[in-house]
């Protein structure tokens, strides 16, 4: 297979970073196609943690080429400063990072706006990342965005962003009561960062046609997860762009029948940052050590993640709207001496069992999970590299997930480091 899309099954943090990072090793070229600095992964080289958030996870293979699609939103600002921090891996080399011309720009008066937004809304705020990401789509949807294409001809560029300015810092003022932007600043510090990200601009489109017809392997890497999707997810508390891996033809300009395979990425648990339903949430201490056994804290805000019970009704849609052919399930080892462990099968609505559930027709918060049990083990798994050296509850574990979520499991984490991860299949190689 050449061509493949890895996408998050439940609500971002599934850890497709690390899945990533393993598949880009037989890979050409890396490619994120929607979203913004709102994703982050958290990557371990050799003992050391980085932190990408635009740059595709990829990067840190030598030699492997890491587009940012045109289907993005991204910050100028945040993207300079990741792509210096990056250069502490001795593998990372920026001349590989292509920037299509087509993506928006994220700028500073969208974050202000995210976060005063946020600040009014109260106890029903949806929990951003406050990065700035809806804002941009806004801009991008309404025909008023900044694409780094725009940066060729500084003059109109300039033009455009004080036309957008002017009317945001009215809006900042007048309706959300803040600071506005400073017109002055913005442009001098858009000039220095556009003299960086200028060598990196192209028209990733046309570069991946040809990598195509080249038969380049390309791996496309979907960020967020099903459930935040705009259209999919538990509107309004979800992100602005389009999450599944029909994003990856819009958001890269790939045509549809150039895709090979869909992994989805599922955690053997559940987590979600930020507001909004999550049927499976555990409110007890369990909860809490889960949190702390998984390092349950967001990489891009910190924030303590909410954690529940694996969540099939949601997983098997997810699986769907995908088209997802298999499933890698990450962090099973944090699961670990827990017993017994819990998996939500199906859930009860007025009184009646449902086992598919389209999240626009039910309220969430009104459901009931139905759980089935299962034994838990006692074993540390960090050092597991085959499944057969799973206990044997962790192997039913996980093949569970699987049947119910109607996949092929195809990779199992067992601890951050690139290595622990066990490989049942690797679709690049088939
Ligand atoms: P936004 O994407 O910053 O607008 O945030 C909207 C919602 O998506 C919030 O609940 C965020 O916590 C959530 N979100 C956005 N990106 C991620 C992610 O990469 N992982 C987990 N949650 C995310
Ligand atoms: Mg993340």
């Amino acid at each position: 297979m050449k061509t493949i899309a890895v996408v998050g099954t439940q609500w971002g943090d599934e850890g497709k970073g690390k899945i990533v990072d393993l598949l880009a090793a037989d890979a050409d070229i890396v490619v994120r196609f929607q979203g913004g600095n709102n994703a982050a992964h958290t990557l371990v080289v050799d003992g050391k943690k980085f932190v990408v958030r635009l740059v595709p996870a990829g990067a840190l293979h030598p030699g492997k080429i890491c587009v940012i699609g045109p289907g993005t939103v991204v910050d100028p600002f945040a993207l300079v400063e990741e792509i210096d921090s990056l250069k502490a891996c001795a593998n990372f080399d920026d001349s590989r990072i292509k920037l299509s011309y087509d993506a928006h720009l994220v700028m500073p008066y969208h974050r202000a706006i995210d976060r005063a937004r946020e600040a009014s809304l109260g106890k029903n705020a949806i929990g951003t990342t406050g990065f700035g990401i809806g804002p941009a789509y806004e801009d991008k949807a309404a025909r008023s965005g900044l694409r780094f294409a725009d940066l060729l001809d500084f003059r109109s560029f300039r033009q455009k962003l004080e036309r957008n300015l002017a009317e945001k810092n009215r809006y900042l003022k007048a309706v959300l009561k803040v600071e506005p932007v400073s017109s002055d600043d913005l442009i001098k510090a858009i000039q220095r960062v556009r003299r960086r990200l200028l060598p990196y601009l192209c028209d990733t489109t046309e570069y991946l046609s040809k990598a195509l017809k080249e038969g380049k392997r390309v791996l496309f890497e979907g960020a967020h997860g099903t459930m935040l999707d705009i259209d999919y997810g538990t509107y309004p508390f979800v992100t602005s762009s389009s999450c599944i891996a029909g994003a990856v033809f819009a958001g890269s300009g790939l045509p549809p029948r150039c895709l090979d395979a869909v992994i989805g990425i599922t955690k053997a648990y559940a987590t979600r940052v930020g507001a909004g339903p999550f049927p499976t949430e555990i409110k007890s201490k369990l909860g809490e050590r889960l949190r702390e056994e998984g390092g349950e804290y967001g990489s891009a805000t910190h924030r303590p993640r909410r954690i529940g019970w694996f969540d099939a009704v949601l997983t098997r849609r997810a699986v769907y709207l995908n088209g997802a052919s298999e499933l890698a399930v990450t962090k099973l080892d944090v699961l670990t001496g827990i017993d017994p462990l819990r998996i939500c099968v199906a859930y009860e609505l007025k009184g009646q069992r449902v086992e598919e559930l389209s999240l626009s027709a039910a309220r969430l918060d009104k459901i009931k999970p139905i759980y089935e049990e299962m034994p838990g083990w006692h074993e540390p798994l960090a050092q597991a590299r085959t499944f057969s050296e799973l206990p044997l509850n962790a192997r039913r574990y996980v093949e569970r997930i699987c049947e119910l979520s109607r996949a092929r499991l195809s990779m199992i984490g067992v601890g951050a480091a690139r290595d622990q991860v066990i490989v049942i299949r690797n679709p690049f190689r088939e």
